[in-house]
């Protein structure tokens, strides 16, 4: 037997028992006649004390051991005479009386301890180093644990877990595919889901009822914290639902994962339509740990001679409480904060509403008293208020009022990473217009139904349309998404022309799908959640790089294995590729 116990697990009970551990050395300390030396596992830490009087030669070995060294070590459990208070063995030290090497280790690029020395990149080099040192593992445990979670929910309720392929043909999630050449097929590829999407609704017309699958995505799409060229969804489909069981099944898994991992209750979700999200926080996935909705000042401030309300398109405000003490130097730092590139606003109005009730503003010029207290009435701004404007063209100016927004929140603490607002997002457009080719596309995909009611003016006003999908928005963040699905042949195939498909394009694209439409497909609907964003949102990290094993850096490379690379003559030659510089 290696070990009796591991390094995370011994106290004051165990004080005279022999043990054996094993673990990386994660430092030592010589003392003269003493030496410790902390052995580390997954478990925790555990002091070993070597003692020269007791027996100089093991000591002397203790001494020349290196940082994550691999030792198996036996001793005595006893009571430490100076205890740690912090460390769950704090109490106690095992007195060594036998100690092995099973492995050196040469000298670790950085330190492997809570607090390292190691830069991202070189962390990522050695990422399975970095992977020993307790925070990065933590949350590699996190996500095993709602994984756990999840599975135990979903088999619950009656779900049935089904691995769908990896290697399919292309599923339009919005990305670009990442494509796999097929030697047996030549000029041929593969391409690898940006979803199952297509697969889980066949399921349901197979009949499975109920399914999930924790599968990885992959989308070759820009990186960002929150973005991975290779991810992993929550996927779920459900038969003979509406959008209300699906937002109560899933309401559920919600609250299962906060009470199981966090031990917290969430309350019921709020529910906000998408046109609401808009106008109140210029984002459809609001952050609403704090207020600060955005005010929208057009009726009030036009006309009076003032040029950059009067020229733009949206003139829009936030009221943030308590601040009119801001200082010239800080608004002047902010007006650079809305300049930067981007955010790309030319400037940064504002009125400070005094504590003696007095407004003044950055454009008294153009506006007296009386009409800066109509700002302070559409704003809704108190005595001690600092109110924000920001004027331009519409699409511009609110996703700038709305990270403005986020800014200030950040400024003054109000998105506590321990708090958690979570929310429906409801009725998004079902299209989009592309300024450029003035095509329509779905905004979430073309499997999406449209709101019952306005089913009528898909022929009219397509713009205009509402879809049956929602969103779920935890703290800012889209956690997942879905929707009720079309599951007619007929209004699919008119979905697939309003987007632009001809017949034969949409039929040899998803001719499989709309086919197996004519075999009894059920009513279904679905959502998939960003495993990865939900596991970053629980661990209080804004990236989900933390909790991913081994995750791609920002230019979409894992520089561990040194990936992507090139292939010989031979693969492309065996492939049929012709690399074109
Ligand atoms: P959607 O495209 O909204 O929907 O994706 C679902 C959720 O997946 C997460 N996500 C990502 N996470 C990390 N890196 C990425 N690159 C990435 N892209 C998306 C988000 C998102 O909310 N098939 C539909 C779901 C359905 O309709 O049932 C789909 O994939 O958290």
């Amino acid at each position: 037997m290696y070990r009796t116990h591991n390094c995370g697990e011994l106290n004051i009970s165990h004080v005279g028992q022999q043990v054996t551990l094993c673990g990386w050395v994660q430092r030592g300390r010589d003392l003269g006649g003493l030496t410790f030396v902390d052995l580390r596992d997954r478990y925790g830490i555990t002091q070993l004390l070597f003692n020269m009087e007791t027996d100089d030669s093991l000591c002397q070995s203790a001494r020349k051991l290196g940082r994550e060294f691999v030792v198996q070590a036996t001793g005595i459990v006893s009571e430490r005479s100076s205890k740690n208070p912090k460390m769950a063995t704090g109490d106690i030290e095992i007195s060594v009386s036998k100690l092995e090497i099973l492995n050196p280790s040469a000298v670790p690029p950085f330190t492997i301890e809570d607090d390292t020395d190691g830069g991202d990149d070189l962390r990522m080099k050695y990422r399975y180093l970095d992977l020993r040192r307790a925070p990065v593992m933590n949350s590699i445990m996190l996500r095993h644990r709602m994984a756990q979670v999840v599975r135990s929910y979903m088999d619950s309720n009656g779900f049935i877990e089904i691995e769908t392929p990896v290697l399919i043909k292309s599923t339009p999630e919005g990305a670009r595919d990442f494509v796999v050449p097929s030697r047996m097929n030549p000029g041929e590829f593969y391409a690898l889901p940006q979803s199952p999407q297509t697969f889980k609704q066949l399921l349901m017309v197979s009949g499975f009822d109920k399914y999930f699958q924790i599968v990885k995505c992959f989308r070759d799409e820009d990186l960002r914290a929150d973005r991975q060229p290779e991810f992993t969804q929550i996927d779920c489909e459900m038969s003979f639902v509406q959008r209300e069981d699906i937002l109560n099944m899933f309401e559920g898994l919600a609250r299962h994962l906060f009470k199981a991992v966090l031990s917290i209750d969430i309350p019921t979700l709020d529910r906000i339509s998408y046109a609401d999200a808009m106008k109140y926080y210029g984002n459809d996935k609001p952050d609403l740990r704090f207020d600060m909705k955005l005010c929208e000042l057009n009726d009030t401030v036009k006309g009076k001679g003032f040029k950059v309300f009067d020229d733009a398109e949206l003139i829009v405000a936030i009221n943030v409480t308590g601040q009119s003490e801001y200082t010239r130097k800080q608004l002047d730092e902010l007006t650079e904060w809305v300049k930067r590139p981007q955010i790309g606003m030319s400037g940064l109005i504002y009125a400070k509403h005094n504590t003696d009730g007095t407004i003044k503003s950055s454009v008294d010029k153009f506006f007296n008293a009386d009409e800066l207290a109509r700002w302070s009435t559409a704003c809704d701004s108190k005595p001690g208020d600092l109110i924000l404007v920001l004027a331009g063209n519409e699409s511009r100016t609110r996703k700038a009022m709305s990270e403005l927004r986020l800014e200030m929140g950040e400024r003054l603490g109000l998105r506590d990473k321990n708090v958690f607002k979570c929310a429906w997002v409801l009725d998004f457009p079902l299209l989009e217009k592309d300024e450029e080719s003035g095509r329509w596309h779905a905004m979430h995909h073309p499997f999406t139904s449209a709101l019952p009611d306005d089913v009528h003016l898909l022929d009219t006003d397509p713009g205009k349309v509402r879809a049956n999908a929602y969103d779920m928005v935890i703290n800012g963040v889209e956690v997942g998404g879905g929707s009720i699905r079309i599951h007619n042949k007929d209004i699919q195939k008119k979905m697939f022309s309003l987007l632009g498909f001809s017949d034969e394009e949409a039929q040899k694209q998803f001719g499989f799908l709309m086919n197996a439409f004519e075999f009894g497909a059920p009513p279904h609907g679905g959502i998939a959640f960003g495993f990865d964003r939900l596991c970053s949102l629980f661990g209080g990290s804004e990236s989900i790089r933390d909790y991913i094993a081994f995750p791609k850096n920002n230019a979409g490379r894992d520089v561990m294995i040194d990936s992507p690379s090139s292939i010989s003559d031979e693969q492309l030659k065996e492939l049929a590729i012709k690399v074109v510089n």
